[in-house]
Parts: structure tokens; sequence; C-alpha cells
């Protein structure tokens, strides 16, 4: 029996990991991953170690049952340079996204190895472009010419990269000064010192790219814009609030309301307002599924940009870094769209942009511009093979608000809303049905569920 992953991301891995863990028939598993190390997919490839992950260690270990597993893993690894490990690692400390790459290829090893005879992992390095189903199997058309056959498959393609914002002046998106994606290695490369930056976008990605531009003696300006202008707050300790009370109509209007009253309670109290929206965490996705598909349009539009920038944190380091250089005034952001862009033969790009509420316009001049708006959850507009060769055949169905069609044990729908027997998902591409709160401590409960469905119904 053979069940294919595509994706050797975070998600994949976790799939595989639990896969070797469970399986108890002989089974192969075919990890087949297009272009990255196995494991580390986009969140894990940084080797950048100012590149921290964005939650504590105790929120990042691979198993759901075992949460200091992490911990006991990274306290081992003697070898790691000094400056990449903290002297001291406790279950609050925030660690280098390199680090939890090399802890999800070691689990992933260590699983290969303790796996039941007969269950063994094959790691692919291709691109899947197409898939081809039978009643009881799949066949996996790959970049290479070769083709894999699978009796379950599970599409684990993680965050495509982000869309270019409408502009007047599309054509710059040709530029070589225009950086697609800012998860991108090279997005910084060959960037002087004194030349001034616009990140498009002020998320963690933009926090990364800021991060690593102080490292690296940046010494001009760094503009941000984004519609709201609002960048992620740093994390604090505190003591957590009560468990939050769902409405009993839990309509998107009474949890706004619900919220805004604990948020003013907090505040009467002299309590910080983190607990307050750390307290829907737990409740995040069965909140998301009692809404309806308008009440979901109606938070994408007014709310989400909000309460997300609120819920992701940052350490103290990155914290230090930006309100370091929003004094100096080295950092500047903006809350706006990007109306136009203008480059001249000398590569000095003029960039006009509205700021929110008005009419009038800013002009910025600046020598690079980083897309870090996120990632393109509209399955409908993205150009990745594999997709479109699924789309055309209708056996997945985009999500209105982001992601593909799942039912609830992760199969993908069809156009026909019917569950597929053979092909399956985790991680991003389950946005639209869970939220849009998939940090590893949800998709490691997702992989587990996913390998034990997948188990039970081999054939
Ligand atoms: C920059 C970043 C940082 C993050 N940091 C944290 C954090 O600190 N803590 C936390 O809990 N969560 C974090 N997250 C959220 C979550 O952990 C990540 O989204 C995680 O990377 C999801 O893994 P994935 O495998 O689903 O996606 P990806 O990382 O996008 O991996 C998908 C992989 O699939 C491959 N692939 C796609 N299509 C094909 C194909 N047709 N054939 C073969 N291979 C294919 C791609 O090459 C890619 O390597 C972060 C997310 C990002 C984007
Ligand atoms: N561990 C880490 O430190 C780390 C690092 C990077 C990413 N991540 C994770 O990776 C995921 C993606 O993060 P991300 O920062 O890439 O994306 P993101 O969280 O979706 O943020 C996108 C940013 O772009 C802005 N934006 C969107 N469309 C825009 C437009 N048309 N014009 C201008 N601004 C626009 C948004 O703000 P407005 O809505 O206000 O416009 C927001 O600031 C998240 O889950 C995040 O937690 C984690």
């Amino acid at each position: 029996m053979k069940i294919a992953i595509i994706g050797g991301g975070a998600s994949g891995a976790l799939v595989a990991i639990q896969l070797l863990h469970q399986a108890v028939q002989p089974l192969t598993i075919l990890l087949i991953e297009r272009q990255n190390p196995f494991c580390l997919g986009v969140a894990y490839s940084t080797q950048d170690i100012h590149h921290l992950l964005n939650v504590p260690v105790s929120d990042m270990s691979v198993f759901p049952n075992d949460q200091l597993h992490f911990l006991r893993w990274a306290q081992n690894q003697h070898d790691l340079p000094k400056k990449v490990l903290a002297s001291s690692i406790t279950a609050d400390s925030f660690l280098p996204r390199l680090v939890y790459g090399a802890y999800l290829q070691s689990t992933l090893d260590q699983a290969e190895t303790n796996a039941k005879p007969g269950v063994q992992l094959e790691r692919i390095t291709d691109q899947v472009l197409g898939i081809q189903q039978t009643t009881n199997e799949a066949t996996l058309h790959l970049q290479s010419g070769n083709s894999l056959q699978a009796q379950k498959v599970v599409l684990a393609l993680g965050n495509p990269p982000p869309t270019n914002p409408n502009v007047d002046t599309p054509d710059f998106y040709k530029s070589d000064r225009y950086i697609r994606s800012g998860w991108s290695a090279q997005a910084l490369k060959g960037l002087e010192p004194n030349e001034p930056i616009l990140l498009i976008g002020s998320g963690l990605t933009s926090i990364d790219l800021i991060v690593s531009l102080a490292n690296q003696g940046h010494c001009s300006t760094i503009h941000v814009v984004s519609r709201h202008g609002i960048l992620p707050p740093g994390h604090r300790t505190n003591t957590p609030s009560p468990a939050f009370e769902i409405p009993s109509v839990p309509t998107l209007g009474h949890l706004v309301r619900k919220v805004r009253e604990d948020l003013h309670g907090a505040e009467t109290q002299g309590l910080d307002w983190r607990p307050v929206l750390d307290s829907l965490r737990p409740v995040f996705t069965k909140l998301w599924q009692s809404l309806t598909l308008k009440e979901k349009e109606r938070f994408a539009r007014h709310v989400r940009s909000y309460l997300l920038t609120h819920l992701r944190r940052i350490p103290s380091q990155a914290e230090g870094v930006i309100s370091a250089m929003l004094q100096s005034g080295q950092l500047l952001v903006h809350a706006g769209r990007v109306r136009a862009y203008y480059e001249d033969s000398s590569g000095s790009i003029q960039v006009i942009i509205h700021p929110r509420g008005t009419k009038s316009e800013i002009v910025l001049h600046v020598r690079r511009i980083i897309n870090a708006t996120g990632p393109n959850y509209n399955y409908q507009t993205l150009k990745d093979p594999l997709v479109l060769n699924l789309l055309k055949q209708g056996v997945i169905s985009p999500h209105p608000i982001g992601g593909l069609m799942t039912a609830p044990n992760g199969a993908l729908l069809d156009t026909f809303k019917i569950p597929s027997n053979l092909l399956y998902t985790l991680g991003p591409s389950r946005v639209g049905d869970l939220g849009d709160l998939l940090s590893i401590k949800v998709i490691r409960h997702q992989a587990l569920a996913l390998a034990l469905e997948l188990l039970r119904h081999l054939p």
C-alpha cells in the first residue's frame, strides 16, 4: 500500500511522521518535494538566525500529546553554535526557525528509524504536475517524466506566494527591482545599505525583513505600507483570561461586541488586552465554523486584519529592533494602498500611495520593493500546474473564503461537494474551513487525525 504526500514542508513532514508512528500494516509513504530541503517549506527554510519562531518552544512540539518534545530535543542539541541557541532554553524561549527546521528533519529521521517492519518512507525530489484517478488508485505525473501510484494522496501544498496588489501600473511588476515574495531567500540580496526600500505588508514577513535589514547594517529608510498600517505587537507574559464565553447566538456582530466588552473590562481593571484575545484561540475554529458565509466574508473585510495582527505577536528581540527603528525615524509605516509605481532609467522608483481614508497622495522614493502581503489563498487565481490540473478535472473546489473545500476528515470536495476517497489535504489549504490561525499547534492535530483516518481507510 502506498500513501503519497505532495509537498515536503512542515505539514507534509508532520503527516509523514504520524504515519510512520501509527502504521502497523506494510506501507510505503512517498514524500514528494519540488524545491526546498525536506521538512522546511516556506516557513523553516530561512537561513537567517534572527528569524525567530513567533510562538514559544512549548507551542511547537510535533506531537499534540507530548508538548515538551521540542523543548527536550532543543535542550539536547549540544553541537549547535552558541549564538544559535541561548544558553538556557526553557518552554518560554523563542528559537530561530532554522532550529525548528532541524527539529522537524531529525524527528522525521527518528520516526523512519523506529517505524514497524514493512513501514517505509521514500523522499522524492520532484514536482507533481497532475493526478489521474481510477476508483481505488491515483497516478501522479511528475516533472521528471516519471509517474507514481498511490492508494491515498495528501495535498500538503502549503502557502501559495502573494499576489501582486492591484495598481495603475502593473507592468512595473516585471521590474527586477520588484521582489514578488518576501519569503524569497534572494529578497534582500544585492541591496546597498544606503538604498531606501518599500515593504508592502506589515505582518510577520515584513518584521523578518526589517530584522534582517537591521542585522545587515541597512542605514537608509525602510518604508512599510499596508491598508491598516498596523505592525504586530510584542509578546507579554500575562495571567490567562478566563475562557471566552461564547454568546448564545454567536453571530459575527454578537462575537465582536463580546470581545469589545471583554477588552473594555480588562482595560478598566488595568489589565493587558492580550489574554482577552488569547482566550479566542481555543475556540477560534468552532466560532469560525458557526458563522454564515456572508459573516465570514464580512469578517475577512472588516475584522481579520485587526484581529490577526494582534494575535500574531513578535518576540522581544524583534520588538526591540522595531521600536528603535521607529524612534530613530528609519522605519516609516504608512496606512494606505499603493496606486502606482514609476521607475526611471537610473533604477529609482517613485511610489504613489493613497493614505487610508483620504483622497490625497503621498510619494515615496525607493530603490527596491518587496511584496509581503501574505499567502494568496485564492486557488482560482493560482498558476500552479498541479492546482490547474485538479481544478480542470473538477476534483477540487476552491473555498469562497480561500483555500479548498474539505470534509471534516480532511478529504477534498469535488465541484459537486462530494468528498474524495483518494485525495486529502491539511495545513494552509484548509483556511476557509478552519479559519486563519493555522500554526503548528493546529496543524499537528490535523496531521495526527489525518494519519489515523488514512490508515483506517487503506484498502
Ligand atoms: C514565513 C512563515 C513563518 C511561519 N512561522 C511559524 C511559527 O513560527 N510558528 C508556527 O506555529 N507557525 C508558523 N507558520 C505557519 C505554519 O507553520 C506554516 O505555514 C507551515 O510552513 C505550513 O507548512 P506547509 O507544509 O503546509 O506549507 P509550506 O511551508 O508552504 O510547504 C509546502 C511545500 O510544498 C511544496 N510543493 C507545493 N506544490 C508541490 C508540488 N506540486 N509538487 C511537489 N512539491 C510541492 C513546496 O515546494 C513547499 O516546500 C509560519 C508560516 C510562514 C509562511
Ligand atoms: N514566525 C514568524 O515570525 C513568521 C514570519 C513570517 C510569517 N509568519 C506567518 O506566516 C503567515 C503569513 O504572514 P505574512 O506576514 O506573510 O502575511 P499576513 O500575516 O497575511 O500579512 C499580510 C500583510 O499584508 C498587508 N496587505 C495585504 N494585502 C495588501 C495590499 N493589497 N496592500 C497593502 N498591504 C496589504 C496586510 O495588512 P492590511 O490588511 O492592513 O493591508 C498584512 O499587514 C502568517 O501565518 C504568519 O504568522 C510567521
